[in-house]
């Protein structure tokens, strides 16, 4: 493992509160994610499916867990089944959790091999009439590839078709959303390896460097630290950044560009999720830095209202109303467009066509909606843009911010300040 893991106190937690909101005579079971094929016999690195890691720490493919708080058989109301280990397998593929590993880090006190899985099944399932089953109920996500909870639902299904069933995501989402203790540690953890790259790239930046380089630079410090990329980095020079999902990064950076930077570590699956905006020659210009002081005003205020009570539907609206005044002053938009603008599409979408910011956590655009209410213990990103293509300035700020009465920047030490990053990048 490369990571410090959280002790199983917080699995145990995080499980009975999840069998706290289970209808009496039900179960739920979850699944672990694929090793997914990548090539030839090759798959890619594993990534543990982030639901059964929150309520297991369990880090390793072909797992399942069953919850059956009201089974009359102590040892059978929580079981994680793990795949069996054996010495070819140790010598051909490497290390997989032993029983006794499993135990501990879970705080799961009965592991079984996946042999058992069938039969503890079928005793379980006498036991009760709903089974909770789990999806990725990601609202924005479609995908062709099943899942192996997908399969495992339609198996469900077939062999067991007088039982109800249930959907366990909204569940689990309501309590991902809401960060234990332990989870803001990783995830403070995440952005400081974050800033570390980000230290480190600005000690290499100038015209001529390739942006892949710069890259380079990162995965070089998350790799170092025992963390990975949490999502395809953007490294976008000149008029690339105004791509907003441009993750290609094979263009050289050249005097006088801006260079988006849109980076985040993940160390021990929890995510951070970061932008900076900074001159490839180490000096902003005169309008470079008006509309970065632009998007650094928006992206202060917008960090200060990220209290509980509101949602991320109304923080945008507030955001995107300072973001006219801000598109005014810098000569974008006027105030006859904005005031007989249509609603539905309103004149600040020219420039700033993306949301405020998004819940992160586990995964990078976390679980939960722009409806929910905010609530303290919640992580949101805040990261205003302004992207004028005309004048090759694609500019984002974002930090990640813990919700509470006095919001919490996890990146506050991560520069952002103009005068600052101009220091750094001062090559002696
Ligand atoms: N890096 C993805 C995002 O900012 O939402
Ligand atoms: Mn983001
Ligand atoms: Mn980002």
């Amino acid at each position: 493992m490369r990571y410090q893991p959280i002790p199983s106190d917080m699995y145990i937690r995080n499980r009975a509160k999840l069998v706290g909101k289970l209808k009496p005579g039900s179960m739920a079971i979850i699944n672990s994610n694929d090793e997914m094929p990548r090539s030839g016999d090759q798959t890619f690195p594993f990534k543990q499916n982030s639901d059964l890691f929150y309520i297991s720490g369990c880090d390793q493919e072909k797992c399942v867990l069953t919850l059956c708080p009201g089974h009359p058989v102590e040892s059978l109301r929580e079981v994680l089944f793990i795949v069996r280990t054996n010495d070819l397998m140790v010598t051909w593929n490497g290390y997989k959790y032993t029983l006794t590993e499993a135990r501990q880090l879970s705080g799961i006190k009965n592991v079984k091999w996946l042999d058992d899985f069938e039969l503890t099944l079928r005793d379980q399932m006498s036991r009760v009439q709903t089974v909770y089953l789990n999806q990725n109920e990601y609202i924005k996500f479609t995908t062709e590839v099943p899942s192996r909870d997908l399969r495992f639902a339609e198996k469900m299904k077939r062999e067991y078709p007088v039982h109800t069933f249930e959907r366990l995501a909204p569940l689990l989402t309501d309590l991902r959303k809401i960060k234990e203790p332990e989870e803001i540690t990783q995830m403070q953890k995440a952005c400081d390896i974050t800033e570390e790259g980000f230290r480190r790239a600005l000690g290499m930046i100038k015209p001529g460097v390739l942006e892949y380089e710069i890259e380079a630079e990162f995965t070089h410090a998350f790799a170092i630290r025992g963390a990975v990329h949490a999502y395809q980095p953007i490294v976008a020079s000149g008029k690339n950044a105004c791509v907003l999902h441009y993750i290609t990064n094979d263009q050289t950076c050249n005097n006088g560009d801006l260079l988006l930077l849109d980076i985040g570590a993940e160390y021990g699956n929890y995510c951070a999720d970061m932008s900076r905006t900074i001159p490839v020659n180490g000096k902003f210009s005169a309008r470079q830095r008006q509309v970065y002081e632009a998007v650094l005003r928006l992206l202060k205020a917008g960090m200060k209202m990220l209290i509980p009570g509101t949602t991320n539907e109304k923080w945008h609206a507030e955001v995107t109303k300072l973001m006219e005044k801000e598109l005014i002053g810098l000569g974008l938009i006027t105030e006859e467009e904005v005031k007989n603008q249509d609603p539905s599409n309103p004149v600040f979408f020219k420039y700033y066509m993306h949301g405020t910011g998004h819940f992160l956590g586990l995964d990078v655009h976390d679980v939960g909606s722009r409806q929910d209410e905010l609530k303290r213990g919640m992580v949101i990103t805040c990261e205003p843009g302004i992207y004028i293509p005309e004048e090759d300035i694609g500019i984002r700020l974002e930090n990640d911010v813990l919700v509470d009465d006095v919001p919490v920047n996890l990146m506050a030490s991560i520069p952002v300040e103009p005068d600052d990053i101009e220091a750094l990048m001062k090559k002696v």
